[in-house]
């Protein structure tokens, strides 16, 4: 289990249990949260002060030139170009500190919610890897493992339903690669288990990208238990987290802090970008440019034509997210009241107002600087940039608490 334990990857669980909303216990000395996307690197280097997190440094670094592709695109970087680009932006946000939490991204984990038959830890320890097995795709050896029983309590109402066995869509915690197989009931009291896995390839990769920056993380964490701490209140009522990427959006149901369901829709930030170009017959440079410096609500022509674009692939993303909020309120006879926008995507100007439309649910951006004090000149343009943030903001407060 040397991955396991060298990493310290095992402690999901404070993310998990929806810690990390607390008071700062760790020892003093700063950390930097490095969210490495697919179309750019998020640094944000914290440091504790007296128990509160202090902001020190942040910045962003587009991967696109390193692909040779246009900024705001996605990328598929080779270990060499992402150590690169991290040395890069380390050294132009100026990060002092070799302490570092890194985020795997969602699409190289697998997380899925089991129901078990409550036995004692022993026998549980045994049972997981057999259970995994059904719906992890390759071979145990393969892969990290990690998971967690959740607090009896937060996930009764699921035994009954699970019980009922309806529900295609949003499957509890599904994973986007894993194909569950159809469980048999248990009988008598029942348990549920958050089950982890990375695969061993991921996370050597990242060692090597992170070997390449002068670095060696103290852990790893998957984004989605970054983004839920960097994002969420206290609230143990169930929320959406969606965050916008430039070519893929997730989304997240999340309860007293545990994550339920996940799903991703195929489209992202970028789409507006090439759409946009295309029909308007420019750059997509210059497409993206404006996208970022306009937003929605333009004018003339151009203007117009953006708005067009941009409404069409964020009605696409919005829509396709609520067709699966509402399967899931279906499935669980639940009612989610909430929506929380991150990532870059959702920093579109005028957005907000697109968004609580089409979900008729109360939407709010990420501001996860909220949890960090900084300077008061900064304060708006934080704000601003916190969605794009909260991945790098959330991996920083969980170093700042071990
Ligand atoms: N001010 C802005 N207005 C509109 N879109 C923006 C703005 N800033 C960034 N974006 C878009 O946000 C997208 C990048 O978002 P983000 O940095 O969250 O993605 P990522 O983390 O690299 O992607 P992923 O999480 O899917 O790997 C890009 O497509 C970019 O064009
Ligand atoms: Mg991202």
């Amino acid at each position: 289990m040397g991955f396991l334990d060298s990493f310290n990857m095992s402690s999901v669980t404070d993310a998990l249990k929806g810690a990390g909303l607390g008071k700062l216990t760790g020892g003093g000395g700063s950390v930097v949260g490095i969210d490495i996307g697919t179309s750019a690197i998020k640094v944000v280097q914290l440091r504790n002060e007296d128990g509160a997190a202090v902001l020190e440094t942040y910045g962003e670094l587009s991967l696109g030139p390193y692909a040779d592709i246009e900024i705001g695109r996605a990328t598929a970087l080779d270990v060499d170009k992402l150590a690169e680009a991290l040395r890069d932006i380390l050294r132009e946000a100026n990060v002092t500190t070799k302490a570092c939490g890194v985020s795997i991204p969602f699409a190289s984990s697998l997380i899925t919610l089991l129901e078990l038959p409550e036995v004692d830890t022993k026998t549980l320890k045994t049972m997981i890897p057999l259970e995994a097995r059904k719906y992890i795709p390759v071979p145990l050896s393969e892969v990290q493992l990690d998971w967690f029983v959740v607090p009896e309590g937060d996930l009764k109402y699921l035994s009954k339903e699970q019980q009922e066995g309806e529900g295609q869509d949003s499957k509890p915690a599904a994973a986007q690669t894993a194909q569950a197989k159809e469980e048999e009931e248990p009988h008598g009291p029942s348990i549920h288990v958050l089950l982890v896995a990375i695969h061993n390839e991921v996370l050597r990769k990242f060692n090597t990208v992170l070997q390449g920056a002068g670095l060696s993380p103290s852990f790893y964490e998957i984004e989605i238990f970054s983004s839920i701490r960097a994002s969420l209140g206290r609230g143990i009522a169930p929320i959406i987290i969606l965050d916008i990427g430039a070519a893929t959006s997730k989304l997240y149901v999340v309860e007293a802090g545990v994550v339920r369901a996940t799903h991703v829709i195929n489209r992202g930030s970028q789409d507006i970008t090439l759409t946009f170009a295309k029909a308007a017959n420019i750059a997509v440079t210059r497409a993206e440019e404006l996208k970022r410096t306009h937003g929605l609500g333009g004018t003339d022509e151009t203007g117009q034509l953006l708005e067009r674009f941009a409404l069409s692939s964020m009605e696409h993303i919005f829509a396709e997210a609520e067709r699966s909020v509402a399967a899931y309120q279906r499935r669980y006879q639940t009612s989610i009241g909430q929506v929380i926008l991150t990532g870059g995507g959702s920093t579109l100007q005028g957005l907000l107002p697109v968004a609580k439309k089409k979900f008729e649910r109360e939407v709010m951006m990420a501001n996860p600087f909220k949890k960090v004090a900084t300077p008061a000149f900064l304060e708006d343009i934080l704000e601003q940039a916190g969605p794009e943030f909260a991945v790098a903001v959330g991996l920083a407060l969980r170093k700042l608490k071990e």
